[in-house]
């Protein structure tokens, strides 16, 4: 991958976009990495086709105490570029400019006036609406540097170095309320850094099978499958390399969908994964009684997993290898700057299995995020059941079921979710969702059935449309068919009184309840 594409680094400095600057410049078609500002001139020595930097924003004010700097050096190294937002104002101080702090606080879209018609704004109208976010800004320009743009209150929203490709901007290309946010970026990339846009469908299906021919080198390799698009995608492309020496293994554990078991099964041994199944579901339902607590709750489950899954390993191994399918932002999470301190997080949760476990890993997907993951899938010929399926966490109904987990609860959170999932399947939206489903608490309300009042549950619905499952919004479905769901679900559903229906966006609010 290194060698075939052309390389640009996004340097993080903690900044909540920096993952949607990584993903814009990959939809412009070029390889893009994350790599801490600490890291930089590592990783320049490990990457050789490294064409440009894009320096992120971050949280702290350049005159922080523990405001991240980044090397020097990398101002001789010739290559190409760009500051956003901190990242912009940190370029602005290191060559000698100055940086005031919090005078011009600027949140939301404003108006950014183009002055000088540059490389970078190139195709670009001359006044156009931009995202910002910040409360320091560049007062004065270091020598050598000239200004390109400005805000109402921002005097110098845009720069460029006299001689060297360096740029900074204040306002966010990468966000979608930034309408010529993309131009920019693609003026950068492909004007300024002269990238080559290689990086598509194929490229990441080849960089994934690389990563697994690398990794292995004989034994036997164990994973285990949801029936989810990543840990199918990864199952698929292992076997493509290891063949009969891959175990799928299917742990059911009593909090599936309704019905998902025998579907998942199904599909997963008509693309021969012939997937092992483990039908756990009372050890996990036993271990969850009387836990009310969210967090326990999920604590217990994967313990229960980790369990499981060490005794099915045992009896079928050994096992040399685990693959799982690890995503590029769980990854990078690891090792981010994470605030003043540049905390670095360990990632103990990624597949839900401990650090101490005593495999070698695979993780063919470790590069990609999510939407490319789904467009390998739907390229590996991989059902639209896999390939359209909506996100489910691995807790399971767990996170779905407030209060404790017990037998009443699962069935009417299951059978309620069903009904939301169908009619929104023959409303022809369930592909334009992010999520939907049923949850459900202890809390019961008064009920009148024919001539008797009796109390029973409350369902809530929940729909959202999403990107990534990073924010989300309520969706706005039709009422009439809120209505169907909902009396669908108190004449379907025994010992079910209201439904409710969700209109929390994240944030605040997360998208699974527990
Ligand atoms: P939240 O609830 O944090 O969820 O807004 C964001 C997205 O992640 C999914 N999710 C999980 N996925 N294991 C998973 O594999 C988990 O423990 C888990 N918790 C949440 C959730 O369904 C949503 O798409």
């Amino acid at each position: 991958m290194e060698r075939e594409h052309d390389i640009v680094i996004v340097v993080d400095f903690g900044g909540q976009y920096t993952h949607l600057i990584s993903r814009r410049v990959r939809e412009l078609k070029v390889y893009c990495e994350i790599v801490s500002y600490e890291h930089i001139m590592e990783s320049l020595s490990r990457f050789p086709n490294v064409k440009g930097l894009i320096f992120s924003g971050g949280p702290l004010s350049v005159y922080d105490v523990n405001a991240p700097m980044i090397d020097k050096r990398v101002y001789d190294t010739g290559l190409p570029i760009l500051g956003i937002c901190y990242g912009h104002q940190m370029i602005a101080l290191q060559f000698g400019g100055k940086v005031i702090r919090g005078e011009a606080r600027e949140y939301g879209k404003t108006k950014l006036v183009i002055e000088d018609k540059n490389i970078l704004f190139d195709q670009l109208s001359k006044e156009t609406i931009v995202w910002m976010s910040h409360g320091d800004s560049v007062l004065k320009l270091p020598p050598n540097f000239k200004s390109l743009a400005r805000t109402e209150n921002t005097l110098h929203a845009a720069f460029s170095h006299n001689i060297k490709k360096i740029y900074g901007v204040q306002f966010h290309p990468e966000v979608v309320h930034t309408v010529e946010g993309k131009k920019v970026l693609k003026n950068f990339l492909y004007k300024v850094c002269e990238c080559r846009p290689t990086w598509r469908t194929s490229s990441y299906i080849n960089s994934s099978l690389d990563e697994i021919r690398r990794r292995y080198s004989g034994g036997k390799v164990i994973c285990a499958v949801s029936g989810g698009l990543d840990s199918t995608v990864t199952a698929f492309l292992v076997k493509k390399v290891v063949g009969e020496n891959l175990l799928c293994v299917f742990v059911d554990n009593g909090l599936l969908r309704k019905g998902e078991a025998e579907t998942v099964l199904k599909t997963l041994t008509s693309i021969g994964l012939n997937p092992l199944y483990v039908d756990a579901s009372k050890q996990f339902i036993e271990k969850l009684r009387g836990i009310t607590d969210p967090e326990e709750k999920r604590k217990v489950v994967g313990e229960t997993f980790v369990k499981i899954f060490d005794e099915i390993s045992k009896k079928h191994g050994p096992f040399k290898y685990l693959a799982q399918g690890t995503l590029y932002p769980d990854v990078i999470e690891s090792a981010r700057v994470s605030g003043p301190a540049s905390i670095i997080k360990t990632h103990h949760n990624v597949g839900g299995l401990p650090p101490n476990i005593s495999y070698e890993l695979i993780e063919p997907l470790k590069f990609l995020y999510k939407d490319e993951v789904r467009k390998m899938a739907k390229k590996l010929g991989l059902p639209e059941t896999i390939v359209k399926r909506h996100p489910f966490p691995g807790p399971g109904l767990a996170a779905r079921i407030i209060g404790e987990v017990n037998e009443e609860k699962l069935y009417i959170c299951r059978e309620a979710s069903a009904i939301v999932e169908e009619e929104l399947r023959r409303a022809g939206l369930y592909d334009r969702v992010w999520q939907a489903f049923a949850f459900v608490g202890d809390d019961k309300v008064v009920s009148v059935l024919g001539d008797t009042r009796y109390y029973g549950y409350i369902v809530t619905v929940k729909i959202v449309t999403s990107k990534d499952g990073m924010t989300a919004d309520w969706a706005k479905i039709p009422y009439h068919l809120l209505e169907k769901i909902s009396v669908r679900i108190t004449n379907e559903i025994r010992n079910v009184s209201s439904v409710s229906y969700c209109v929390s966006s994240k944030p605040p609010a997360t998208i699974e309840p527990q």
